[in-house]
């Protein structure tokens, strides 16, 4: 398996692209499912969750490949009614939107319960609820999902019993083509879910979000489209993490500014200088962070998806912290990984009680993708040199990662194939 070995201490200074978000690429390479003509996607980064999405979508019978270094064509005209790649499947999370795309175009849809990153139970009942609401009839275990309306889905409103992005996402698929209005209350505001709504009124949709609710007008057909994707405000994100832990410089390019207001201001409360336009960010900072304590919430609260990281960087500071996760309370199987490294970390139920470190380079295993994002800022703050394994969990969201911390002075390099003397 591949790792990465990290010799830190170095500080940070230099620009990066910011690539296309990953969790805005999978609905809306998974949405061409409903549309049967060339759609042209920029901006798609080129992660192994996207590879795999559109692995799927051509052993369903579809064109679907990168015409250029991170622009898509998929063409969806000729698939088969029945899902294909259930070993892809099972390992992605963004492949429940499968469900959503198939009732639309095939009225039924067949597949493996989804997968994702590991870190505690990922249930799928919000999504086959409102299916069943939409008049879907849903047959389920523990392996499979069954959905299928032979006589199509009807306009209802449906309230979502808690603030999911993915059952958001699926009600808005599988609501496209229903004849009359279909309302959609309590729904995420992720700009991944705006990317989408965009990506899809583009295609002759029409899709409107009024705040917390979703009001979709059925139409009977979409047409194909070029479209950009948003950049990826979870990467910016943890690389602004990394320069806590570094000190230094960076500029971060193709942002959107919008999306990364309110965790602005956390790291401006730790003591970073931070400077804008809606396209770029100038972060910098040269002394010991001050400490923070947050609760992860739904956008545009503070991401659960930037979590393990802020875990990471709160060792590195004066007064270190306190994170509790309301999204997801078990997402803390790093806490032992960064206690390899020496942290003062403790999980007690859904808050995880950061104190100042003195961390040591040391051997890691990534156990998801966030995961192993906080323990490579965990080892650009020590001298002595990590080693961190299960590469694959890093790379199926951050794009080029070892290259871009390359580029702004960070000591990272991948080590391809075994040589087994890491941790187990
Ligand atoms: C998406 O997961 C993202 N994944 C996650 O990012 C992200 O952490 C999450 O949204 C929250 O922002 C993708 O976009 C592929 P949810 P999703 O449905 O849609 C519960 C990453 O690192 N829930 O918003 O699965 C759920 O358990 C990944 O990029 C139900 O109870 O998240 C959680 O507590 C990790 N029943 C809460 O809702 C359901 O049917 C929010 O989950 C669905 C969800």
């Amino acid at each position: 398996m591949e790792h990465l070995v990290i010799q830190g201490g170095n500080k940070l200074y230099g620009e990066i692209d910011i690539s296309g978000m990953k969790n805005s690429a999978l609905p809306i390479i998974f949405s061409c499912i409903l549309i049967e003509e060339d759609c042209i996607l920029d901006n798609i980064p080129r992660v192994s969750d996207v590879e795999n999405a559109l692995e799927i979508l051509r052993l369903m019978g579809a064109k679907a490949h990168f015409i250029e270094k991170n622009k898509v064509l998929i063409n969806t005209k000729n698939i088969s009614e029945n899902i294909c790649g259930y070993d892809l499947i099972s390992k992605m999370r963004a492949s429940s939107y499968l469900m959503g795309v198939m009732l639309s175009r095939f009225k039924k849809a067949f597949l493996p319960t989804p997968g994702g990153c590991n870190f505690g139970h990922r249930p799928i009942d919000l999504h086959l609820k409102g299916f069943k609401s939409l008049g879907a009839s849903v047959v389920c275990d523990d392996s499979f999902v069954s959905i299928s309306a032979p006589n199509g889905l009807v306009s209802r409103k449906i309230v979502l019993d808690k603030i999911s992005v993915g059952a958001t996402i699926n009600m808005i698929l599988a609501s496209v083509f229903i004849n009359g209005t279909t309302i959609i209350k309590n729904i995420a505001q992720e700009p991944h879910v705006d990317d989408l709504i965009c990506f899809l009124n583009r295609c002759g949709a029409k899709v409107s979000r009024e705040k917390n609710m979703i009001v979709c007008d059925g139409v009977n057909k979409l047409h194909g489209t070029s479209y950009k994707i948003f950049p990826d405000m979870i990467e910016a994100l943890t690389y602004t993490t990394y320069l806590g832990i570094t000190k230094g410089e960076i500029l971060l390019k193709n942002i959107n500014f919008s999306h990364l207001k309110f965790s602005s201001c956390i790291f401006e409360g730790m003591g970073y200088t931070i400077k804008h336009s809606n396209e770029e960010l100038k972060v910098k900072i040269n002394k010991i962070p001050f400490g923070t304590s947050v609760i992860t919430k739904p956008y545009p609260g503070f991401p659960t998806d930037l979590h393990p990281q802020l875990a990471s960087l709160l060792c590195f500071t004066k007064d270190g912290g306190i994170i509790k996760d309301e999204i997801f309370p078990t997402r803390f199987r790093y806490v032992n990984e960064l206690q390899k490294m020496n942290a003062k970390i403790s999980n007690i139920d859904n808050y995880v009680l950061i104190k100042p470190s003195k961390m040591r380079g040391a051997t890691t295993d990534a156990t998801d993708l966030r995961a192993g994002a906080a323990l490579i800022g965990a080892a650009l703050g020590c001298r002595e040199e990590s080693r961190i394994n299960n590469v694959n969990y890093i790379v199926r969201g951050y794009e080029n990662i070892v290259s871009k911390l390359t580029s702004i002075g960070g000591k990272i390099k991948i080590i391809k194939g075994d040589t087994k003397n890491g941790s187990n």
